[in-house]
């Protein structure tokens, strides 16, 4: 099987490569990115990570290659691709001030990539995270099953996290679902989290739980206030886990960006919703019962997704 990751010598694109190699499924990872030029010197960060990782083979004890590229050739017949190029938010910037530098990027990596492997499966991971997603799924002409983003894994375990932490628990024990845009409105559900089974609402109190659920949605921009860039080691492993789930056919149950036609009253928009994920990309969408305060949340999140949305149909002059 192989896997491309482009955008790899950058932070999450390299994260996804070396997380997808260590666990050992694939038979090769393809890391495509960029020429960068500074004084008069050609640099070619994905091959150099590609190397780095490569050397950590016999240490890590795995044995997917991993091979860095600037020429799309090399990623002929991916089974998968996952987009990380772009330029990630600094501080002071929201995930939608990246909407016109990126959309170009997506844009042009999704029409090398399909040029390669016509029959690709894509997880878009750049932001802002649902508009690069339509981007893809519109540049590619794929079904709407194979393309698909990645961030609700990554905004869930944020929550996992944090309540872990709050309950002195196992982060493996919560169980959570979370739904709407990758941004501030994201919807984080608590009736629908549990600890081994327990709800949550039952171990921990109200004002608590809400002060988690606000860290949750301001979880990116905590990342980017400590460091000045935004996060890679958690996307990254959210990212890869996608892959894994399809490539070995899993069934699993995933928060994703998928494209809805009418599910939760929501029409050709995507969206973070829970998804079934194993061969062939997505092979479900689920439709959970939502009360009236959670409907409205959600409806909210898609209505600031669909704001974006028409800001970039605006740009690209649709
Ligand atoms: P980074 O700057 O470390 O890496 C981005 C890479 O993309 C760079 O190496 C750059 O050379 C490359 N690139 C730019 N234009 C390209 C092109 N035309 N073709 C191929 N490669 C190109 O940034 P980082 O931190 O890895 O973030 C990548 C993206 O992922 C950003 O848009 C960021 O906002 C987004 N992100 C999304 C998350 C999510 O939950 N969906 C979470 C974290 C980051
Ligand atoms: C994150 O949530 C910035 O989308 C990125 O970390």
């Amino acid at each position: 099987m192989k896997v491309t990751v482009v955008g790899a010598g950058g932070n999450v694109g390299s994260t996804v490569a070396l997380t997808v190699a260590q666990r050992d499924f694939a038979k090769e990872v393809i890391m495509v990115d960029i020429e960068r030029k500074e004084n008069d010197k050609t640099f070619y960060p994905s091959k150099g990570r590609a190397l780095d990782q490569w050397e950590s083979a016999p240490v890590h004890g795995f044995d997917t290659k991993l091979t860095g590229t600037v020429d799309y050739k090399d990623t002929r017949d991916s089974d998968i691709c996952v987009i990380t190029a772009g330029v990630p938010r600094k501080p002071g910037m929201s995930r939608d001030d990246l909407l016109e530098i990126n959309a170009n990027i997506v844009k042009q990596v999704t029409g090398q990539l399909v040029k390669y492997s016509p029959d690709t499966i894509i997880i878009v991971v750049s932001n802002p995270l649902d508009v690069m997603t339509y981007v893809a799924y519109e540049e590619s002409g794929l079904d709407s099953s194979k393309v698909m983003g990645m961030a609700g894994i990554l905004d869930t375990a944020r929550y996992r996290a944090f309540l872990a932490e709050e309950l002195e628990v196992s982060p493996k024990d919560i169980q959570a679902l979370l739904m709407g845009g990758h941004g501030d409105t994201m919807v984080p559900l608590p009736r629908y989290t549990t600890v081994a089974g327990i709800p949550v609402t039952q171990l921990i109190d109200e004002q608590k739980l809400d002060a988690i659920v606000e860290r949750t949605k301001k979880g990116g921009g905590e990342i980017v206030g400590l460091m000045g860039t935004s996060a890679w080691y958690a996307p990254g492993a959210a990212a890869a886990q996608m892959v894994e789930a399809i490539l070995l056919d899993q069934n699993r149950i995933f928060p994703c960006c998928a494209w809805l036609t009418g599910q939760y009253g929501i029409e050709d928009l995507y969206v973070g919703v829970p998804v079934k994920l194993g061969h062939g990309g997505i092979k479900q969408i689920l439709e959970v019962d939502l009360n009236k305060k959670e409907s409205e949340l959600l409806d909210e999140s898609a209505a600031s997704v669909r704001s974006v949305l028409e800001d970039f149909k605006k740009l690209m002059n649709k």
